[in-house]
């Protein structure tokens, strides 16, 4: 028998593991055994620093409902969502990029008809969003449904802010032959990621801010394609460069054009002055 010290402790930790029929489970937990100790040995937590450490978690745990996911934020600001996305979802060139889902998606928007409102207060700046469900020839795509979601001109979704109708700015339309999509709404803008818990307090520690630059969510579907979760980002926006959940690419940012434009207003039933921003999004086949 050898002494559990700090040359010993990660072999004997995954010799422990030794009768665990799972393979997979087996190889993350020593994965996570062996980089973990790692990390003790690097940094050398004092007793009171690896105590705030379980206390940080307990926190977290503590700050979870069935509306909550502080994890999953943890996950968002620690890059780790972005690169489990990344890893998944390794695409051909041409095909639209994949991005976070966030907490904010709830399922069961309202079904509309092209050229609707996604917003139910008319509170904001009025923009006029369209473009194309793609394949990767180029072709349309019909029966692709577009579920999409944003905030308010103040920044809030609906469900974190009783002032807001429900389901307002939520929206799930579907293409036609032409693989057309185009919808009124407000031009978002960039928000606070939640900041009442621990997360928030963390990115306050490292001298983060918790700002995501203005986006719309889109997820895409279509049978026969593999659905991909998006957004649409605000060309110019000030946090482009430094999103909380790291979740910017180049390809998903788009101009919001301004208008002041009575009949261009008009024929697109929105209020002027007002915004377009058009933007095309390209599927890949299941197949390929
Ligand atoms: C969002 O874009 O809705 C979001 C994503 C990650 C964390 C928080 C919010
Ligand atoms: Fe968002």
């Amino acid at each position: 028998m050898s002494d559990f010290n700090e040359v010993t402790a990660t072999a004997a930790v995954i010799d422990r593991m030794s009768g665990c029929k799972d393979a997979r489970l087996k190889q993350v937990m020593a994965s996570l055994v062996t980089h973990l100790h790692s990390l003790v040995r690097e940094v050398e937590p004092t007793v009171e620093e690896w105590m705030a450490a379980i206390r940080f978690l307990t926190a977290a745990g503590q700050k979870c409902d069935d509306k909550r996911q502080e994890f999953i934020l943890l996950s968002d600001v620690l890059g780790v969502s972005m690169l489990v996305d990344a890893i998944n979802h390794r695409k051909p060139s041409g095909a639209t990029e994949s991005t976070v889902l966030g907490p904010f998606f709830v399922a069961g928007a309202p079904k509309l008809e092209m050229g609707d409102t996604i917003s139910r207060d008319g509170k904001g700046e009025p923009a006029y969003v369209s473009g194309r469900v793609l394949d990767l020839d180029g072709q349309p795509i019909a029966g692709a449904m577009l579920d999409i979601w944003q905030t308010s001109s103040d920044g809030f979704y609906d469900v974190q802010d009783p002032s807001q109708p429900e389901m307002n700015l939520r929206g799930l339309f579907t293409t036609a032959a032409d693989g057309r999509f185009y919808f009124r709404t407000v031009k978002p803008s960039s928000y606070p990621i939640p900041t009442d818990g621990p997360v928030g307090r963390l990115l306050l520690a490292l001298g983060r801010h918790p700002m995501r630059p203005a986006h719309i969510h889109f997820i895409i579907g279509a049978p026969g394609f593999e659905p991909v979760t998006t957004h649409m980002f605000v060309a110019g926006d000030e946090y482009l460069d430094s999103d909380a959940v790291f979740g910017v690419k180049t390809s998903l940012v788009v101009p919001f054009v301004p208008h002041d434009d009575a009949d261009g207003a008009e024929k697109r039933r929105v209020g002027n002055p007002y915004y377009t921003a058009e933007h095309d999004f390209t599927l890949v086949s299941k197949a390929k």
